[in-house]
């Protein structure tokens, strides 16, 4: 950022802030929800300014912000750092934060524990814990304490290792009758809102079908309530092959590498900054800087 920007451009009128009740109403009405991740101040700040429904900030942020192979590192501090950032640039859509893994998993007290740090310490209005009837206590515990919780059923990336890797679930009908049963439970603990990640689109179809709160898909298919991608894919940033459920809408790789290379071709070649781009001294100061500096008396 330049010093002599401001801090920040409001738009011109405050945005009305989408709500829970917003997201109920698009189900009951048919209107498609959309979702986004977002990790950092100026891409939530894009993501919130083109009307995106729902901000999360998720653990991917593991493997698209950090670096890591998976999610599982990601700790509850880092989690906070990035929801902090988002929260400081979003005005009008919901911002929720992905508990990580480990936040939970030691006992529903922790779980609430934590849940609350988001809240509290980041501004979050809602967390996503993975996992279904396993989740249904912490889920009825969170909602007792205020928190909206999103569940997130199917390809739960947290469960890589015993998932053997990231599969497609749902597949059998003992698979599909577990989906049902875990989305209608999560439903029943007070879930406000269900991800549906990587199952075949009938499965999801039939939950969104059966369940009263939205679902958002992931490699979901078309007949959830709403999608939701990973930002970095959305843009080409996340360097790997994309799942077959992501359409590329930009290239961002692509317009940062020409940025990149044409600003060190101009620093290489002397041609930045320019005269236009530099600062000057007044014209009186400057000429005294120029004269010729008189000699010191013997
Ligand atoms: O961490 C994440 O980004 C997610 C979404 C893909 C649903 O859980």
């Amino acid at each position: 950022m330049s010093i002599t920007q401001p801090r920040r451009s409001e738009p011109a009128s405050a945005p009305v802030p989408v709500t829970f009740q917003t997201l109920q109403e698009k189900k009951q009405t048919g209107r498609p929800i959309s979702a986004l991740t977002a990790y950092d101040y100026a891409t939530a700040r894009l993501v919130d300014e083109a009307g995106i429904d729902l901000i999360l900030v998720g653990d991917s942020l593991a493997q698209v912000v950090l670096g890591y192979d998976n999610t599982l590192p990601v700790t509850v501090d880092e989690m906070l750092h990035h929801t902090r950032a988002v929260r400081r640039a979003v005005r009008r859509a919901i911002v929720a934060a992905d508990m990580p893994w480990g936040s939970y998993h030691l006992g529903v007290n922790e779980g609430v524990a934590n849940a609350i740090r988001f809240v509290k310490e980041a501004g979050a209005q809602a967390v996503k814990v993975e996992g279904g009837e396993s989740r249904a206590e912490l889920v009825e515990r969170l909602t007792a304490a205020e928190i909206p919780v999103i569940g997130h059923l199917g390809l739960t990336p947290q469960s890589i290792h015993r998932m053997g890797g990231y599969k497609v679930q749902g597949k059998t009908p003992a698979a599909i009758g577990a989906l049902l049963h875990d989305a209608h439970t999560l439903e029943s603990a007070g879930a406000v809102l269900l991800v549906l990640e990587g199952m075949p689109r009938e499965v999801a179809a039939r939950i969104t079908l059966e369940v009263g709160i939205p679902t958002i898909g992931i490699g979901a298919g078309p007949e959830c309530d709403g999608q939701i991608l990973v930002f970095h894919d959305l843009v080409n940033l996340s360097f790997t092959q994309p799942a077959k459920f992501v359409r590329q809408y930009g290239d961002a790789a692509a317009l940062f590498r020409s940025a990149i290379d044409s600003y060190r071709r101009d620093v290489e070649a002397r041609s930045f900054p320019s005269d236009a781009e530099s600062y000057h001294l007044p014209k009186d100061v400057a000429a005294r800087l120029e004269a010729p500096a008189t000699p010191a008396r013997p």
